[in-house]
């Protein structure tokens, strides 16, 4: 894909660019610009640009409107210890997005042109990636199903969009254990439905058991299966790990219902490396209760690219509650935390070749 550039007249100025960079939130302020390209069956990917953030003019009668034909990614950009930049793991979030788009009749965008959009945009607008450790700038890479008409069949015009926003950590304040909220009502996804896929369907369903979390005092609620109501799947916004009082970390194996998070894989890639001995496997929602009570489950987190590494604490239902170990973040939460962390912000050797340098140390 060839991208025209079309840069941006009216720039954000520095000092509001710094004052957003101070305390950016999550998702709350986008940079300069944009990319946008289009496909259609006879032209495949075309009109590829970078151009000035704004907003987009969408036909009322389009698919994505009424039926919800889209995907979404997330990934970020780290600055690194010698002011230069780069992304982690673009490849893996560019292939899930191959696979979201199989699930969702969407046409494949190819990997090399998915990470040479994230490289444009962040080369582009490098002054909007905050440096320090408590914030990174979040790539949100987007398809939708653009063809007019209601008809309910795969769109035969889809368009991509990247955006780009500073973020600092999805959970406001200063690193604590979240409180979870466990729905046996409401499930988020089935086997063979778009579990698996990163699509905007998912994160709709979730609302309402989210909004039930909160209604609790939660942060964020549990979702179980669909079938049995008792294997837990995943947290409405990230996956979840369970660390045993020997170091085991145990997750929920990927079913089809379960979204296959990419800091999900890299935790129990760098959890092999240190030696933990990791299961990934069907987890009843008794043994957590249960494991939390005996001390067998002396730990529990929550990972994704927003959530990063957060401690969970109390698990609560309508009538109890448990919370594992004491409730402080657990050391081996800590360890492997600051282990990604370091690895992003290339503060260690980067082993994995997880790493994609797009910007270059100042001279
Ligand atoms: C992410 O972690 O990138 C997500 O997409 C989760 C959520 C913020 C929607």
């Amino acid at each position: 894909m060839q991208f025209t550039v079309q840069p941006s007249g009216g720039m954000v100025d520095a000092e509001s660019r710094a004052a957003s960079l101070a305390d950016p939130g999550f998702g709350r302020v986008f940079t300069d610009h944009m990319v946008s390209a289009r496909w259609n069956a006879s032209a495949g990917w075309h009109d590829a640009r970078l151009m000035p953030y704004g907003p987009l003019v969408i036909d009322p009668a389009s698919a994505v409107l009424h039926y919800s034909q889209s995907v979404f990614e997330g990934l970020k950009a780290y600055r690194q210890p010698d002011g230069g930049v780069a992304l982690f793991r673009p490849e893996s979030n560019a292939g899930r997005m191959i696979d979201s788009c199989r699930r969702l009749a969407l046409p494949e965008l190819p990997v090399e042109d998915f990470v040479a959009a994230c490289d444009l945009l962040v080369r582009t607008d490098a002054a909007w990636v905050p440096d320090g450790e408590a914030a990174s700038l979040y790539l949100r890479p987007l398809m939708i199903a653009d063809e007019v008409g209601l008809m309910v069949r795969p769109s035969d015009s889809v368009r991509f969009l990247l955006i780009a926003s500073p973020a600092g950590s999805y959970f406001t304040g200063p690193l604590r254990p979240i409180s979870l909220w466990l729905t046996q009502e409401y499930v988020r996804a089935a086997v063979g439905g778009t579990g698996a896929a990163k699509c905007g369907g998912n994160y709709a369903a979730s609302l309402v058991a989210q909004r039930e979390a909160m209604d609790h005092g939660c942060d964020q609620v549990v979702f179980v299966d669909a079938v049995e109501h008792r294997w837990v799947d995943e947290l409405a916004g990230s996956n979840i790990v369970f660390v045993l009082d020997d170091g085991t970390l145990v997750t929920p194996e990927l079913t089809g219902a379960i979204l296959p998070g990419v800091t999900r894989d890299t935790v129990l890639t760098l959890a092999r490396d240190a030696g933990h001995r990791v299961e990934e496997r069907r987890v009843d929602v008794d043994e957590w209760r249960e494991g939390a009570r005996s001390g067998r489950i002396a730990e529990v987190f929550a990972c994704g690219t927003a959530a990063v590494i957060t401690p969970v604490g109390p698990l609560k239902w309508p009538g109890g509650e448990v919370t594992a170990g004491d409730g402080a973040p657990g050391p081996t939460t800590l360890a492997l935390r600051q282990q990604v962390i370091d690895l992003q912000y290339g503060r260690t050797p980067d082993t994995h070749g997880w790493l994609r340098r797009v910007v270059r140390p100042p001279a």
